[in-house]
């Protein structure tokens, strides 16, 4: 007899038992060109694919007979306790799938203890996200060709407290992601499919845009044309704003407004990591950006381990893309990580349910991780190293 498992179709957070569960909550939500943007890569996607299937060339190498009665998850993230060594990625346009959006996320990190990283592309005030959710909070930039942005972004994450800046570099240039760009007749405008399929999703329309209208680019909104910082609109000018010329000269410019911790977003050679280090940053970001930029990427899990033998220890080296469960946390540590960034993951908790949604993302991937400490014969994820992960 054939036999046929039943994927997960409920509807309350308490049943979700994975990460992908999330991701289903959050699809059936959420209108098919909000869950496009999240979800979608760059080109063919080859990758977003590779950034999973890295972690299935990477076994884990248990130790037996260890008393694990102890473990914690608690670390240090760039030099500070952390009740786990998660970060929240930065992601734009966090309210296209839920009204509490950059603020729902920002809490549940508050609530874990663990820091959160607003983008630039936010649709909350950075000034807002400090006032009302409190916590750890990183602040991520992009440099675009009206420089006078990014002075503006800093000088105000600077006064509103934010600990750390992330520095956005695998964005120089705007990747395509043309099963996002399908869902428009031209950038901006809906296709009437994309319409027609919002009206079927009205808790949505009432919740997301009946309560505050479509969400805006708050923090770039006084450099953006009338019209231009809406969600729909920026998609048309936002693109062309990207920056080119961004290169390792800029860090000094950075460092004249930004005094406090700085990380650099989307380095994936030990070169480029020699040279944050040798440029005093405090700390990279190992990523690709969830698979949305370049096509055809290296993952970040397949370069971590030399990044990590030639600056480990010295800076403090933050892995993205692809993170999905307690295990694939678990071999980032082991191969050197301090912590993992989480992007989609969060998301699809937020779109499921609002801060208890991330709240349960959150729940998810620790009790895994907690479990699966347990597992390896370890107490502590300091205690994780090479010994634990084998390549096959
Ligand atoms: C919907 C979405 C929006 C994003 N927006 C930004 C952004 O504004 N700035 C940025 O530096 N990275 C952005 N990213 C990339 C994330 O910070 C992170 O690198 C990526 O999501 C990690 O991969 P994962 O989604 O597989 O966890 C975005 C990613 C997603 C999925």
């Amino acid at each position: 007899m054939p036999w046929k498992r039943r994927p997960f179709r409920g509807s309350k957070l308490s049943r979700a038992l994975t990460i992908a569960d999330l991701r289903e909550l959050a699809r059936r939500r959420v209108p098919h060109f909000v869950f496009e943007y999240v979800e979608g890569g760059a080109e063919d996607e080859a990758t977003l694919r590779g950034n999973r299937a890295a972690f299935e060339r990477l076994r884990l190498v248990p130790h037996t007979l260890i008393d694990t009665s102890a473990r914690h998850l608690r670390t240090t993230i760039l030099g500070r306790a952390a009740n786990a060594p998660l970060v929240i990625a930065p992601t734009g346009l966090n309210n296209m799938l839920h009204p509490e959006g950059d603020i729902g996320l920002a809490r549940a990190a508050a609530r874990l203890g663990i820091p959160y990283t607003l983008s630039s592309l936010s649709t909350t005030r950075l000034e807002e996200v400090a006032a009302r959710a409190g916590g750890r909070l990183w602040m991520q930039l992009y440099v675009m060709k009206e420089r006078a942005i990014a002075r503006d972004i800093m000088q105000r994450a600077a006064a509103a407290g934010y600990e750390a800046l992330v520095f956005t570099t695998d964005a120089n240039v705007w990747g395509s992601r043309e099963w996002d760009q399908r869902n428009y007749r031209s950038p901006g405008r809906p296709t009437l499919r994309t319409a027609l399929d919002s009206l079927r999703h009205p808790r949505w329309l009432i919740e997301v845009l009946g309560r505050n209208g479509v969400p805006r680019f708050r923090n770039l909104e006084r450099f953006l044309p009338p019209g231009g910082a809406s969600a729909v609109g920026g998609s048309t000018i936002l693109p062309r704003m990207f920056e080119a010329t961004i290169t390792w000269n800029d860090i000094a410019w950075i460092r004249d407004y930004w005094k406090s911790k700085l990380l650099i977003k989307g380095v994936l050679n030990v070169a480029d990591a020699e040279r944050a280090l040798a440029l005093g940053c405090d700390g990279i970001v190992v990523t690709n950006h969830g698979g949305r930029q370049l096509d055809h990427c290296v993952a970040p899990i397949e370069v971590l381990p030399e990044i990590a033998a030639a600056v480990g220890g010295r800076l403090s080296i933050v892995i993205d893309s692809g993170f999905r469960r307690g295990t694939d946390i678990l071999k980032a540590l082991a191969l050197g990580a301090e912590a993992v960034q989480l992007g989609r993951a969060m998301v699809y908790g937020l779109g499921a349910g609002g801060s208890a949604g991330v709240d349960r993302a959150l729940q998810i991937l620790t009790t895994e991780l907690h479990r699966d400490l347990g597992l390896i014969g370890c107490n502590s994820v300091t205690e994780l190293g090479a010994q634990h992960v084998r390549h096959v």
